[in-house]
């Protein structure tokens, strides 16, 4: 029979339908001829989904599972982002990230909004509709930096861009503002990758200032603010908004203003020169 196997490889997918057939007789060899075939052709390439991964791990709490995966998430992420940084530091003498906030949500944060939603609460379903269960942060000094950064995250080639929401070209309602990209991150475990999604939010420091206090402020009322205290937080908004414009615009000026300097120097060095070797030939 094992011969019989070994020749069929090659016919994978008529050979699983014969199993189907006869199902009764061939069901746990069904389980070990795809089984065998997937790890045969490249240890650690089975491709699973989240559902699929807290079953390959049935022993294990699926709560522990989850938030082992979610964690990993962070760490791959973290580091990308670490090394995209550091790379920018090496070319360009300038750090995008001002700093990198990670953090994994609450239990009491997750049924929270699967509440919102109107799901039922259960693993599958926090897996499915709550995307920001790993969170990172990104903040940077300017505008520019934000889509510099999300270009190159977009340009990772093993992430994959889910979605993305841009609340700085449209901000929210309350005045929110930032970039938002939902990824999803391959984690590569000992006999599977389990494809894994982390929410990024890039934003400048002053937008950051702006939403963890409106944060503060806001969440206190749980959505009923009084009309005022909104008004006032949209108005804090746009001069948080015009704060960002006013120091691009000087960081473009400073810089504009070293590169003059820096050309004026170079055409007195050339002067300088030239004079000296005038004299010399005079002499
Ligand atoms: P959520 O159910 O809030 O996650 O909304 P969503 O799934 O449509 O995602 P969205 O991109 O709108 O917001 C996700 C996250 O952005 C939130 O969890 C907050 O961290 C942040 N956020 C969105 N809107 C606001 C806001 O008005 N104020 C502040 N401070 N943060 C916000
Ligand atoms: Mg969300």
């Amino acid at each position: 029979m094992k011969m019989a196997f070994r020749q069929e490889r090659g016919l994978n997918s008529n050979f699983l339908n014969i199993c189907k057939i006869h199902d009764t007789v061939f069901s746990d060899m069904l389980y070990y001829v795809t089984y065998g075939i997937c790890s045969s052709r490249k240890r650690g390439e089975r491709t699973l989904s989240m559902e699929n991964a807290i079953k390959n791990y049935e022993d294990v709490d699926s709560w522990k599972t989850i938030m082992f995966l979610y964690t990993s998430a962070l760490k791959e992420v973290g580091t990308k982002l670490e090394i995209l940084n550091d790379e920018f530091q090496h070319v360009h003498q300038y750090n995008p990230i001002e700093h990198i906030k990670t953090r994994v949500k609450t239990p009491e944060s997750i049924v929270k909004k699967l509440r919102k939603y109107g799901y039922e609460i259960s693993i599958e379903n926090m897996v499915k509709y709550v995307n920001d269960i790993a969170g990172v942060r990104l903040i940077c000094s300017f505008t520019s930096d934000i889509y510099q950064l999300a270009e190159m995250i977009g340009n990772q080639s093993d992430l994959k861009v889910l979605s993305i929401k841009d609340y700085i070209k449209n901000p929210k309602e309350s005045g929110y503002k930032s970039y938002h990209m939902l990824v999803s991150v391959p984690i590569y475990l000992s006999d599977s990758v389990v494809d894994t999604k982390v929410e990024i939010q890039i934003r400048t420091i002053a937008m950051d200032f702006w939403a963890s206090l409106e944060h503060k402020i806001y969440y206190k009322f749980e959505g009923n603010a009084p009309d005022y205290i909104s008004r006032d937080l949209r108005e804090c908004a746009e001069m948080v908004s015009s704060l960002d414009e006013k120091m691009l615009s000087l960081n473009e000026a400073i810089q504009k203003c070293l590169e003059d300097q820096e050309t004026e120097k170079k055409k007195a060095r050339k002067k300088h020169i030239s004079h000296g070797e005038r004299q010399a030939a005079g002499a």
